[in-house]
C-alpha cells in the first residue's frame, strides 16, 4: 500500500511537472493606445504571427488602452516582470536614458523618411542599446507620425499659444518647447487627456492624427493646427531578465514575428497619418488650420533654441546625426 501510494505520488509529482514545463510562456503586451491605431494594430498583428507559429510555446496578451499600466508606469512593470513587452513613445524614457530626448528635438526632422532613416542609422541603431544598463533591452523602433497641437483657441503663430496650458509627456524638451512659446507645459497620463480637455482644465494638447482621431480630442477641441512640429515615434522594449531567458529559437521566432509586425504597424501609420486627419475635417466638429510657409516658419524659430538647451544632454554628435538624416 505504501509503495503504490508512493507509486502514485511519484507519477503525480511527474506529470505534474511534464504539465508545468509544457505550458505556454505568457507575454503580456501592455499599450496606451486604442486597437484601431498603428501601435494598437501591431500589438495584433504581433500576436497573429507568435499564434501561428508558436503554438503551445508562447501565448501573447494584449492589454491596449492603458488597461494594465499607463506609460509612465509600464517600464517599471517590465523590470518586476508584471508585463514582458511595451513599447511606449520615445518621449517617456526620461528615466532610463537622456540620449532619446534628441526625438522630441521640435522641427528635428523634415518628414517620417529622415526620421526613418536616422533611426536604421548606426547612431540611431545604438540608441536602441541606451535602455540596456537599466536592465531593458530595445528591441526596435515603430512609427506613429508628426505632432499637429490643437487648442481651445486657433494657433497661426506662436503668439497664440502664449499663456495656454498644453498636456505634453513625460518628457523636458516638450516642457521647454511650450515655454518658448509662452504657454504652460503640464506633464500629464495619456489617459487623462480627454477628460483634461474636456473640463477645461487644460487648453490644449499636441498629438498624431491617429491618436487625436482614437481618442477623440478633436470632439473637445475646437481647433487643431497641422503644424507637423514634432514626432512621436515608438521604442519597442522588453526586459534583459525576460528576454534572455528564452530559448535562443524562441527569442529568434519572436523578434522575427515583432519585425514583421512593425512593418504592418508602419504602413497603417502612413495610412491613418491622412486618413484620420481627412475624417476629423470631414466630422466637422473642430477647425483644422493649415499653416502657411511663413507661419510655419515663425513656430520652428520660436522652439529651435530648444536645441541648444538640450545639445549637450543628447550629445552634440548625436545631434548632428539626426540633422544629416534630412539629406538623402
Ligand atoms: C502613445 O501614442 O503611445 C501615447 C502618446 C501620448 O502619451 O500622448
Amino acid at each position: 500500500m505504501k509503495k503504490t501510494l508512493l507509486g502514485l505520488t511519484t507519477a503525480a509529482i511527474l506529470s505534474f511537472s511534464m504539465a508545468v514545463q509544457a505550458a505556454p510562456i505568457k507575454l503580456k503586451f501592455s499599450h496606451v493606445v486604442a486597437e484601431n491605431t498603428p501601435k494598437g494594430q501591431m500589438a495584433i498583428e504581433f500576436k497573429k504571427l507568435v499564434a501561428e507559429r508558436l503554438k503551445g510555446k508562447v501565448e501573447v496578451e494584449i492589454y491596449p488602452n492603458g488597461q494594465l499600466f499607463g506609460d509612465n508606469k509600464v517600464l517599471e512593470a517590465l523590470l518586476l516582470g508584471d508585463v514582458q513587452l511595451a513599447s511606449p513613445s520615445l518621449s517617456k524614457f526620461k528615466k532610463y536614458t537622456k540620449k532619446l530626448q534628441v526625438f522630441d528635438l521640435p522641427f528635428l526632422f523634415d518628414d517620417m523618411a529622415a526620421a526613418e532613416r536616422f533611426q536604421s542609422s548606426d547612431a540611431g541603431q545604438a540608441l536602441l542599446k541606451s535602455v540596456e544598463k537599466k536592465g531593458l533591452i530595445g528591441l526596435g523602433y515603430m512609427h506613429n507620425g508628426m505632432k499637429q497641437m490643437s487648442a481651445s483657441k486657433p494657433l497661426h503663430v506662436p503668439a497664440d499659444a502664449k499663456g495656454l496650458k498644453f498636456r505634453i509627456m513625460s518628457s523636458d524638451v516638450l516642457s521647454a518647447q511650450f515655454k518658448a512659446v509662452g504657454a504652460t507645459p503640464l506633464k500629464k497620463p495619456y489617459s487623462e487627456v480627454f477628460t483634461l480637455l474636456q473640463t477645461k482644465a487644460i487648453d490644449g494638447q499636441e498629438n498624431t492624427w491617429s491618436n487625436i482621431h482614437s481618442k477623440k480630442f478633436y470632439e473637445v477641441q475646437d481647433n487643431i493646427t497641422s503644424s507637423d512640429h514634432g514626432l512621436l515615434d515608438y521604442m519597442v522594449v522588453t526586459s534583459a531578465e525576460f528576454w534572455n531567458g528564452l530559448d535562443a529559437d524562441v527569442r529568434t521566432e519572436l523578434k522575427k514575428a515583432l519585425d514583421e509586425a512593425v512593418v504592418l504597424g508602419n504602413k497603417v501609420a502612413a495610412e491613418k497619418s491622412m486618413s484620420d486627419k481627412q475624417a476629423i475635417i470631414d466630422s466637422k466638429r473642430t477647425n483644422v488650420i493649415e499653416l502657411s510657409k511663413e507661419e510655419r516658419q515663425k513656430w520652428k524659430d520660436a522652439m529651435k533654441p530648444v536645441w541648444k538647451e538640450f545639445e549637450d544632454i543628447v550629445g552634440k554628435d548625436l545631434l548632428a546625426a539626426a540633422i544629416a538624416a534630412n539629406k538623402e
